[in-house]
C-alpha cells in the first residue's frame, strides 16, 4: 500500500517535469528560431547570393545604368514599394502600399505573388538562409541613392 501511495504522489510530479522538459525544449528550438530567423544572415554572403540569383535583372549599388530589367535596390529596405522613380512597376506594386523592412521583404522573397498579388517578378527564395543573407546586403547598401540619369534615346 505504502509503494502504491508512493507511486500515485510521484506520477503527476513526474508528468510535470515531462511537461516542463518538453516546454524548455519547445522555447529553446524556439528561441533559438528566433534567433536564427530573418535578422540573422549575413551581408558578405548575401552579396554573393545577389549576384548569383538578383543581379540579372536588379542592381543593388551605385551606378549610372539603369538596371537590366527590375528596379534598382539600392535603398529598398525603408523605401515605399514601387516607387523607385525609373521603373515602369505593374499597377500591383505601384498599389501595394506598403515600406520595405526585413520581415516583408523576406515574404516577398518567398512568394512575391503572396505578398504583392500581380506582381511581375518570376524568382523565388525558398532557402530561409538565402532570404536572411540578402536582406542583410539589401539592408547593409545606404538608403540614399543618386537616381542615375536616363541615357539620351
Ligand atoms: C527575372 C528578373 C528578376 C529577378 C531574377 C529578380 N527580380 Fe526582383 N523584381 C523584378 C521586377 C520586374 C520587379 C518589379 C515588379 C513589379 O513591378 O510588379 C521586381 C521587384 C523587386 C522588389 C520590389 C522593389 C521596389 O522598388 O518596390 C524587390 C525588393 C526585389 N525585386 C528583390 C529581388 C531580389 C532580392 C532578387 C534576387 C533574389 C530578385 N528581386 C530577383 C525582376 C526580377
Amino acid at each position: 500500500m505504502v509503494d502504491i501511495g508512493i507511486a500515485i504522489a510521484f506520477a503527476p510530479r513526474s508528468h510535470v517535469m515531462k511537461a516542463t522538459a518538453l516546454l524548455t525544449t519547445a522555447l529553446t528550438l524556439w528561441a533559438f528560431a528566433a534567433v536564427a530567423g530573418p535578422t540573422s544572415g549575413d551581408a558578405v554572403r548575401g552579396a554573393a547570393v545577389f549576384k548569383a540569383q538578383c543581379a540579372a535583372c536588379h542592381f543593388a549599388k551605385e551606378t549610372d545604368k539603369s538596371p537590366p530589367i527590375g528596379p534598382q535596390l539600392l535603398g529598398v529596405v525603408g523605401r515605399k514599394a514601387g516607387t523607385w522613380d525609373h521603373f515602369a512597376y505593374t499597377p500591383a506594386m505601384k498599389k501595394a502600399g506598403h515600406v520595405w523592412n526585413a520581415a516583408l521583404l523576406d515574404q516577398y522573397l518567398e512568394n512575391p505573388y503572396a505578398l504583392v498579388p500581380g506582381a511581375a517578378m518570376g524568382l523565388l527564395v525558398p532557402s530561409p538562409a538565402h532570404r536572411a543573407d540578402l536582406i542583410a546586403y539589401l539592408s547593409s547598401n545606404p538608403a540614399e541613392l543618386k537616381q542615375p540619369e536616363r541615357a539620351a534615346p
